[in-house]
């Protein structure tokens, strides 16, 4: 069945009116400024409200706040929405190659014929990494984190090339951009092979992107590999998936090192380590462990009772979301991949599959959660296709970090090209001692 579009009210960007704001303590108003985006909530423009009236505004989480102009994305959280520069994810992830929606996110525009050649092409020849990279990989131990290896060998990257590049050179910025999007694959397979005790495996330019990353996963010099179509195109799906997401964690946090003009490698490196956190990128990994660590399905209702206890830590890893009210779009086009996986490799009768099944179905029966909007996101179905294509479970953030690279470089290059850019600096509100002098230490 074709694929509806949403019906989504398309307003005109700009001034859409204002707000008044009254200070009781003395009747004071202020007018601010209403503006409008294509799609979406209106915002409160308040960039001069602290200049004018001496107040600041108060959003720890930033849970009312938007932070920036962005044309990459759009979710509806309400509706369970996500568009790339106004395309659709459940069209995304059927129809185009992950390099298709890396150029979309980069350039706006999905490319004609020649323009994803010559991409292609660009990116293909720059997926080696400098030689001596193998040595300073293997200054890690051979049990750490794939995310240890990531955060520090991406950031390497700025040692390996010009680390004081000019940021505002538009040549030095593609070539960046390239890089990123041709190394994290290199990179994330050499973090894998180094932690299985393998030998790194090179990049194949006759294999497409996710062909040629699976390759560098699980080829070995004894005998060749042959990667098959399901899981190229279950690994081009996934990357696709992941690929950008708004102004999540990990893309503010590189936008906000990428406010300084830092080298985008170091900032990519930053928003690896934001990823990493088990309440973001980290949580298709505690997906998997706390599927483990139910178990049987008949432990699954003291699961459910623990994630309603406040007094308990314990939350059902890959549901909820901070911006989808709804179901998460790509959790359910994970799930669709997840069984082609799992019946390719016929392991459809995967215990924990079967079980994140039932999790599933009770959840979404349970008021608590039904009440809360607490539905399936992208990590929830992620872990259990990852674990059937071969991956353990310390490679599930890595491999997310690989599809949001593409995001996270696409919205350095906005931020770093737009007219209005500065450095992101938030102010705070102040709880701590008043005013007081020195106690020299004999007095205390
Ligand atoms: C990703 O931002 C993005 O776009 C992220 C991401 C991306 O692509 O970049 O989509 C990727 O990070 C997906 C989310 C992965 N994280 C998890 O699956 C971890 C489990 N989820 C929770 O930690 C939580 O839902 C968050 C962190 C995702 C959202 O946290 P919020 O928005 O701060 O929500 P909240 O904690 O205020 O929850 C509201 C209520 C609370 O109960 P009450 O205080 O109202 O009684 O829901 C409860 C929470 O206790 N709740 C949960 C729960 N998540 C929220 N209860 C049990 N299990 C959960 N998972």
């Amino acid at each position: 069945m074709a694929y509806q579009l949403p019906q989504l009210e398309t307003l005109q960007p700009g001034e859409a009116g204002r707000v008044t704001l009254t200070f009781h303590e003395d009747g004071r108003t202020y007018d601010l400024p209403v503006l409008a985006g294509t799609h979406g909530p209106k915002v409160v423009d308040v960039q001069r409200l602290y200049r004018d009236t001496g107040y600041f505004t108060f959003d720890p989480g930033f849970l009312s706040t938007a932070s920036c102009d962005s044309t990459i994305t759009y979710i509806d959280g309400e509706r369970g929405i996500l568009l790339h520069r106004g395309y659709p994810i459940e069209e995304l992830a059927a129809n185009a190659s992950f390099l298709e929606v890396c150029y979309l996110l980069l350039y706006g525009a999905l490319p004609n014929h020649s323009e994803l050649t010559e991409f292609d092409r660009t990116i293909t020849y720059h997926t080696m990494v400098q030689e001596k990279m193998k040595s300073f990989l293997e200054g890690y131990r051979r049990d750490s984190d794939p995310m240890a290896v990531m955060v520090g060998t991406v950031g390497a990257l700025s040692a390996f090339y010009s680390a004081h590049m000019d940021v505002h050179d538009p040549q030095a910025r593609a070539i960046a951009t390239h890089r990123i999007i041709a190394k994290m694959p290199t990179i994330a397979a050499m973090a894998f092979k180094y932690a299985l005790g393998q030998p790194f495996v090179y990049p194949r330019n006759d294999l497409d992107y996710a062909a040629n990353f699976l390759h560098m996963c699980f080829a070995v010099p004894a005998e060749p590999y042959h990667v098959t179509k399901v899981q190229a195109r279950a690994m081009n799906r996934f990357l696709v998936l992941h690929a950008d997401h708004e102004q999540n964690a990990s893309t503010a946090t590189v936008r906000i090192a990428g406010s300084s003009r830092a080298t985008p490698y170091a900032c990519i490196a930053a928003g690896i380590a934001s990823l990493w956190g088990p309440a973001h990128g980290g949580a298709n990994a505690a997906v998997m462990a706390m599927l483990e660590k139910i178990g049987h399905r008949d432990r699954i209702p003291e699961f459910i009772a623990r994630a309603k206890d406040k007094n308990d830590p314990f939350r059902l890893m890959g549901f909820g979301h901070r911006v989808y009210k709804n179901y998460d779009p790509r959790a359910r086009v994970l799930r669709e991949s997840c069984h082609e996986v799992l019946d390719e490799l016929d392991k459809k009768d995967e215990p924990l599959f079967e079980l994140a099944m039932e999790l599933e179905r009770i959840a979404l029966e349970d008021s608590y959660f039904v009440e809360r909007k607490l539905f399936p996101n992208v990590d929830f179905y992620s872990g259990i296709m990852l674990r059937a294509m071969g991956y353990p479970t310390p490679m599930f953030p890595a491999l997310f970090a690989l599809g949001r690279s593409i995001g996270w470089i696409s919205q350095w290059k906005e931020m770093i090209e737009s007219p209005a850019q500065r450095i992101d600096r938030p102010r705070q509100r102040y709880m701590g001692a008043p005013v007081r002098s020195y106690v020299p230490v004999d007095q205390r």
